[in-house]
């Protein structure tokens, strides 16, 4: 699997972009939509919308990147990475965290795996050495996902934590992803004034 393909990555109808701040009301209406048992496999506990809508209120604070997978202007999947350390402390264990979610009807088309790859990278950049999933050891899904990644993490015997393996990151890198990050913040304003400009007309 390619990690290292210029933003936003087509990915079949849609395509794969970062999330801002400006993106919120999407991400949040991507998570409303998950049926009960992909919030369970997603959060490993029931959730409700009430959950949800606080959740999508807080998280695009501290160092969270998350991933959205755009098809027709609404996100149908999203890849998130919460680094549990402080990042210019170097005695804190580098560990992050992350977690996926994409919607029944664009399920199994790769749409997963390219936000894992997404991920990992953002992890390495950050120099994360540690990923935890937030997922049930029993999802199927997830773990064949990850086998796509064998070269960049290795699973613990609870298939939830994957340790990143060695690669640290390099100028190309941190150079793509700040490139993708001006990029698709350029998108997200343009996204936004495009849902104010329909709002205001209807
Ligand atoms: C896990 C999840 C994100 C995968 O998304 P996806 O877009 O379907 O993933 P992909 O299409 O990239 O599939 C990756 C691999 O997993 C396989 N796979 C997908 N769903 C599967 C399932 N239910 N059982 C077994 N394998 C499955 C695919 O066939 C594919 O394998 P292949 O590349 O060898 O053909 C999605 O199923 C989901 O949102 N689940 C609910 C929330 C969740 O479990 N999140 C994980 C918490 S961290």
């Amino acid at each position: 699997m390619d990690t290292t393909k210029s933003d936003p990555t087509p990915v079949h109808a849609g395509y794969i972009r970062r999330l801002w701040p400006a993106d919120q009301s999407l991400f949040c209406d991507h998570l409303l939509r998950l049926d009960s048992e992909s919030r369970h496999s997603r959060f490993g506990m029931a959730v409700s919308d009430e959950f949800l809508q606080n959740y999508a209120g807080h998280c695009f604070a501290h160092d969270s990147v998350i991933f959205g997978y755009f098809v027709d202007g609404l996100v149908r999947g999203a890849g998130e990475l919460r680094p549990l350390f402080e990042a210019h402390d170097p005695t804190s264990d580098r560990v992050a965290e992350a977690a996926f979610s994409v919607e029944h009807a664009y399920r199994r088309r790769g749409v997963g795996t390219e936000l894992l790859g997404r991920i990992i990278r953002t992890a390495r950049n950050r120099q994360a050495s540690e990923l935890v999933m937030s997922c049930l050891a029993s999802n199927r899904a997830m773990q064949t996902l990850a086998r796509h990644y064998r070269a960049d993490i290795r699973f613990e015997a609870d298939q939830v934590t994957g340790k990143l393996i060695g690669r640290p990151p390099n100028a190309f890198t941190r150079a793509q992803e700040a490139f993708e990050d001006s990029a698709s913040f350029a998108t997200a304003f343009v996204d936004l004034q495009k849902r104010l400009f329909t709002s205001a007309v209807h």
